[in-house]
């Protein structure tokens, strides 16, 4: 039996209630993130029980139980409050996905100090322009990753600490660094925990957009009551699941459903610091006998790609529920898992802004496969008329996803950044960003974004932040950038460019150019494509027209060019 049971039945009687009765939660209470993943679940009887298997290169594990994870998380909080770290200071974690990064998350939530997770990926210039943002005091990370951070520290007179948790005690620290090393700090048993309220900040994730730079979505501990129920009334977590979540904490999905819903429904949870391979994944599920995996449709598309041998060497019959996030499922990967896995991904869509799951599909439900599903209970979502943002009277139509504000996980706002937000809503509607139609049986299909934005992998890279960069190496003159369709990525970052006097186009440079963007953003911000061409479309007043050569790469007729400049 589902934990949700009948999706018609919980529609009829929902109320966010059910969730914060089911944590014991009252209005006006004290609510805190951290203390629900880890002491909670002990005060429940669960302390002996493993909450997470941590397997890195090599095949090294470490195991944590409940208790492992309060004290651990304990014991960060009160190395940060020593430092002087106070609640609603932000601190970063840039960190692979090793077992400090989730007890580093909750022990900061603990201290009430806001969590701002970074992929570990990030280059100099999205490390930098994101701390700038965010006035980070503290980044905790390993020593790996510290010289990006060192390369702008200079820049950064609000960051007091660099805290390394790898730090090799023979080497000497430099100015504003400290090491945290878990194992040899001693253990601390009671921590007194910050009373965060609902409203009380708890996590700072980094969006892009499609213009200015990269916002930071403020979330707050209420969240929890979201991130709760979703997971277990979509990913159906139960008390004797072993759950995989494959995203990384540096992006949403790894903190609302790889750290908060997972560890407040106190299940066992496998996390895997390992490159990705068709085998290596197979494994990993019949070794730690997975039984609920949260993944994405690239990776999907990746094992797709692999074929179906490789699967069978391995005995996967321990899966019992399968999820999907972060970009269109296309029907062939739902139809092809069901093949190969006996269970389809069920597709669930949400965002950064969101939180939470606000479309999918349900155990038990019929899955239309290549559909998102219908809303979360409580979530009242449809599709309007982009000029006068009102729902269509009839089903087909394609137009923008709107969600009527007010579920516990909203963020709160964009970081210093009120117009922005506001401008995310429109005639009493949140709006996502997106394109799709509803069925005549309430089922969304999506169309795509509403906006330049490149979904690459699952993840947003900004044609904006990829300019700006690309300026900055001395032989571009001018760049436009667009998604390129692929089909593991569904979209790869491409790049128009044109030449500074003296520079000619080479394979050489094409490969200076990327590298020079790799380091400064991120291996997922690298053009896959660069295109040396002798000027850009242009509006009459200047304007890049991204549309014109966003429509040459996907084959699309290219629209109305009235104001193109050069026609
Ligand atoms: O465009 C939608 C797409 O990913 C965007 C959100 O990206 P991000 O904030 O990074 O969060 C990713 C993980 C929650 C959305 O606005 N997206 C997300 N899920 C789906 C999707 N597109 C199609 N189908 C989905 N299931």
């Amino acid at each position: 039996m589902s934990n949700i049971g009948s999706y018609d039945e919980r529609i009829k009687n929902f109320s966010w209630a059910i969730a914060e009765q089911e944590l014991d939660y009252k209005p006006g209470n004290v609510i805190n993130i951290g203390w629900y993943c880890s002491d909670r679940i002990c005060q429940m009887g669960k302390a002996d029980k493993l909450g997470l298997i941590w397997e890195g290169q090599g095949g090294v594990e470490k195991k944590y139980t409940y208790n492992d994870i309060r004290i651990a998380t304990n014991t960060i909080g009160q190395f940060l409050r020593d430092l002087g770290i106070k609640p609603e200071d932000r601190v970063c974690l840039f960190m692979d996905k090793i077992p400090e990064l989730y007890l580093g998350f909750l022990g900061i939530l603990k201290t009430g100090a806001i969590a701002q997770p970074l992929f570990s990926a990030f280059g100099d210039e999205s490390l930098f322009i994101r701390l700038e943002n965010a006035q980070t005091r503290a980044v905790i990370t390993q020593k790996k990753h510290a010289p990006k951070v060192r390369k702008i520290i200079e820049k950064m007179p609000w960051l007091e600490y660099l805290i390394i948790v790898d730090q090799d005690p023979a080497k000497p620290l430099q100015q504003r660094e400290v090491a945290l090393n878990l194992e040899e700090l001693p253990k601390v048993e009671k921590f007194e925990i910050h009373p965060t309220y609902a409203e009380s900040p708890s996590v700072l994730h980094y969006t892009s957009g499609t213009t200015g730079q990269p916002k930071g979505v403020k979330h707050v501990h209420y969240s929890l009551i979201s991130q709760y129920l979703t997971s277990k009334w979509v990913l159906d977590l139960q008390d004797d699941d072993i759950y995989w979540c494959t995203a990384d904490p540096g992006w949403v999905t790894g903190t609302s459903y790889g750290i908060i819903g997972a560890f407040s429904n106190g299940v066992t949870q496998c996390v895997m610091d390992s490159g990705f391979s068709a085998e290596n994944w197979y494994r990993f599920i019949e070794k730690h006998r997975i039984t609920m995996w949260y993944s994405a449709p690239t990776a999907i598309r990746s094992l797709m790609k692999a074929g179906d041998e490789v699967i069978k060497k391995f005995d996967l019959s321990c899966l019992r529920h399968l999820a999907s996030v972060g970009e269109p499922l296309n029907s062939e990967a739902v139809i092809w898992s069901e093949k190969v896995f006996g269970k389809p991904f069920l597709d669930t869509y949400w965002q950064t802004e969101t939180g939470s799951i606000m479309i999918s599909n349900y155990p038990g439900m019929k899955i239309k496969p290549g559909s998102m599903g219908k809303p979360f209970p409580g979530i009242t979502a449809t599709v309007i008329d982009a000029d006068k943002f009102e729902p269509f009277g009839e089903t087909g139509k394609i137009g923008l996803i709107a969600i009527k504000p007010g579920w516990p996980s909203m963020m709160r706002m964009y970081w210093n950044n009120e117009e922005t937000y506001k401008n995310k809503f429109k005639n009493g509607w949140y709006l996502p960003g997106d394109r799709s139609s509803i069925d005549n049986e309430g089922y969304f299909w999506f169309v795509g974004r509403d906006d330049d934005v490149i979904n690459t992998g699952g993840h947003l890279v900004s044609p904006f932040e990829v300019e700006s960069a690309l300026l900055e190496h001395p032989a571009v003159a001018e760049s436009a950038v667009v998604a390129k369709p692929d089909f593991v990525n569904m979209e790869v970052v491409k790049a128009f460019v044109t030449l500074k006097p003296g520079f000619v186009g080479s394979k050489d440079l094409d490969l200076d150019i990327m590298n020079f963007v790799r380091k400064k953003l991120s291996p997922l911000a690298m053009p896959q494509e660069i295109e040396f061409i002798d000027s850009l479309p242009k509006t009459r007043s200047g304007k890049i027209m991204r549309r014109i050569l966003h429509a040459k790469e996907w084959g699309e007729e290219i629209g109305d060019t009235s104001t193109l400049e050069n026609d």
